[in-house]
């Protein structure tokens, strides 16, 4: 806390065991404990200004923090400003995350069939199940760090048959992928609502930083895929489909 001034702040460090002592540049004392930092304004004939308000005490400030720092051995020690529920919010989070990864897997284990064999529908989905439980292993971090603790929920049983008669398996398989990513991201829109509610800055950044724009990209890549597949039909077309994602394809 120091006063806006127009003058040259000098710093004086000095130790002492007393409970206060008289700053040489300070008119009264100055409230302090072992190690004292007392900032003063220097400045031609106002060297007798009273300074009242110039002073930063951070042991009568941190006061009030110590006193909030828990006891309890199961208590967390870095927990600051993290509301309840952003706590419950970031725990669904990691549930809607881990029941994609695990959608992501069986649709992986569908292509990689013998009988359907198409390796790079199994590759992308692969992949795409590793980088959903990826997301869920990041938000467990985070609730770690921010002091939470990580409840992990059910994760409903997926289909395990992808085929479509009108549509075909791998055109149905992506539309499906498309409704889970838009899905995703309105989880995140409402975990950041939930930031912004309880005034977490800190959380809100996380949301938008780590996820936000990865989630408009995911989209955007997989709606261009389920156009492609709408073009090829549910033949031929879909082997060089395939094939593009075995050389190139990425994870959603
Ligand atoms: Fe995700
Ligand atoms: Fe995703």
């Amino acid at each position: 806390m120091f006063l806006r001034a127009p003058l040259t702040p000098t710093f004086f460090t000095g130790t002492t065991t007393d409970e206060s002592f008289n700053c040489p540049l300070f008119s009264s004392p100055v409230t302090t404990s072992l190690n004292t930092v007392c900032a003063a304004v220097k400045g031609g004939s106002s060297n007798h200004r009273p300074l009242t308000g110039v002073v930063f005490e951070p042991f009568e400030e941190v006061k009030k923090e110590l006193n909030l720092v828990p006891s309890g051995y199961h208590q967390s020690l870095a927990r600051q400003k993290y509301a309840d529920e952003s706590e419950a919010s970031i725990n669904e989070q990691i549930n809607v995350e881990y029941n994609v990864s695990y959608v992501y897997h069986a649709m992986y284990a569908y292509f990689d069939r013998d009988n359907v064999a198409l390796k790079g529908l199994a590759k992308f989905f692969k992949e795409s199940s590793e980088e959903e439980r990826e997301h869920a292993e990041k938000f467990m971090e985070y609730q770690n760090k921010r002091g939470g603790k990580v409840k992990l929920q059910s994760i409903i049983m997926p289909l395990s048959e992808f085929d479509h008669e009108e549509k075909g398996d791998a055109l149905y398989a992506m539309e499906l992928a498309l409704s889970l990513e838009k899905l995703t991201n309105e989880k995140l829109l409402n975990l950041h609502e939930v930031a912004c509610r309880n005034n977490d800055v800190q959380l809100a950044d996380f949301v938008e930083s780590e996820f936000l724009g990865e989630q408009v990209e995911a989209i955007k890549k997989i709606s261009e895929y389920v156009a492609q597949l709408r073009r090829v039909g549910k033949g031929h077309g879909v082997w060089h489909f395939n094939q593009m994602l075995l050389n190139e394809g990425a994870a959603a």
